[in-house]
């Protein structure tokens, strides 16, 4: 059942190009000029209604919404605001019949979750779901569902749900640009044939994963480490932070790199691994700068950039280069190599990699 893989993680790794593919499938016109998302029934007048975006959802299901943040403020040009459901349930937000709620939730029964979306609809918003699991309690209660055709996530870590989640809020921030008119045709189209090409990409990251391996039994030797980046980079960073101590229990911290002078880098000592996110075209240079923060106090950096952008080699001690595609794409790319270095980290030490201690696959209790 693991199809010749040694676990379920190390395949839903390899399943995301299947998976990206079919959670675009009939979703992309065969134009190539817009995206067709017949289960979202809001009309035109109610898409424009929208006033604000509420996206609430647990663990790493919160870490896709905080890039479906960016990706709907970019595209549709609406407010967002990406919360925790164990804080949003509680804090009384502000919801309207002008707000539309998106949960996200791969297996669709998060209790917090689940009761967010309650929530949500008993202050008259609108619930759209992003979730993995038809017929889920998530699903049934929301106003549209977005399946993500992920297939079954067996293993504790979410990967391939996560990505699918991704892909998601790509095809929904195009459907509200195209219906606002918030962009122009031919950059819609510019971003779905973008998007067409990602599963080969992913492909291209995985036949690298040695190089990732070597790296992670480095990494597997220490017991803290921090993930840095900028922007939509640090979105990642937070990802790639909750893998790796999920599994291989090794503390890290994921730190928005501009902000590590106002604390953290006391903490950065010689020989510490660094892994720097530096993907975003318009903050490599800042995020350069950070990475000389660190390496100035011996910190020994890992840096992941795009195909292109080849003189990070000179600032970190190892590179790994995901292939290049629109800015906003980067995070269905640049998270598939930290989804490898937990996984070799977890194998390494030796750790149940698909159950890790502590931990359910579906978390049902508040
Ligand atoms: C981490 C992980 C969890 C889940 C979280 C939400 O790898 O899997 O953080 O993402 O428990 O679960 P769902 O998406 O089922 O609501």
């Amino acid at each position: 059942e693991k199809a010749g893989y040694d676990h379920f993680m190390l395949k839903e790794i390899h399943e995301q190009p299947k998976a990206y593919r079919d959670t675009m499938g009939s979703r992309l016109d065969p134009s190539g000029k817009k995206v067709v998302l017949n289960e979202v029934g809001m009309t035109p007048q109610q898409i424009k209604a929208i006033r604000h975006v509420h996206i609430v959802a647990c663990g790493t299901a919160y870490h896709a919404g905080l890039v479906g943040k960016s990706v709907i403020e970019k595209l549709a040009r609406i407010p967002v605001e990406t919360d925790v459901a164990s804080e949003y349930r509680y804090r009384a937000p502000i919801i309207t019949p002008e707000t539309l709620v998106i949960v996200v939730s791969q297996s669709g029964e998060t209790a917090d979750t689940l009761a967010a979306l309650r929530e949500a609809k008993r202050c008259g918003a609108r619930v759209l779901a992003i979730t993995n699991v038809v017929g889920s309690s998530v699903a049934r209660e929301a106003d549209d569902v977005i399946t993500t055709w992920a297939g079954p996530e067996i293993a504790v870590a979410s990967t391939k749900a996560y990505t699918s989640q991704l892909i998601a809020f790509y095809l929904l921030g195009l459907y509200l640009a195209q219906t606002l008119g918030s962009q122009d045709d031919a950059y819609i189209a510019e971003v779905i044939a973008e998007l067409k090409e990602l599963p080969e990409k992913v492909e291209r990251i995985l036949a690298q994963s040695e190089a990732i391996k070597n790296v992670a039994e480095q990494i597997a030797t220490h017991d803290n480490l921090f993930f840095i980046g900028r922007g939509l980079d640090y979105a990642v960073a937070l990802e790639g932070s909750l893998k790796l101590k999920e599994i291989s229990y090794i503390h890290s911290e994921a730190y928005a790199a501009g902000e590590l002078k106002h604390g953290t880098l006391a903490l950065i000592e010689e020989g510490i691994p660094v892994i720097a996110l530096a993907t975003q075209e318009d903050l490599f240079e800042k995020t350069v700068s950070n990475i000389k923060e660190v390496t100035a106090r011996g910190a020994h950096v890992f840096g992941i950039h795009s195909e292109g952008h080849y003189e990070l080699a000179k600032a970190v001690d190892e590179v790994f280069a995901i292939p290049a595609t629109l800015p906003l794409l980067t995070p269905a790319l640049s998270v598939v190599p930290l989804q490898l270095l937990s996984y070799y980290a977890s194998l390494a030490r030796g750790n149940d990699v698909d159950k890790p201690r502590n931990l359910a696959k579906s978390v049902t209790v508040e």
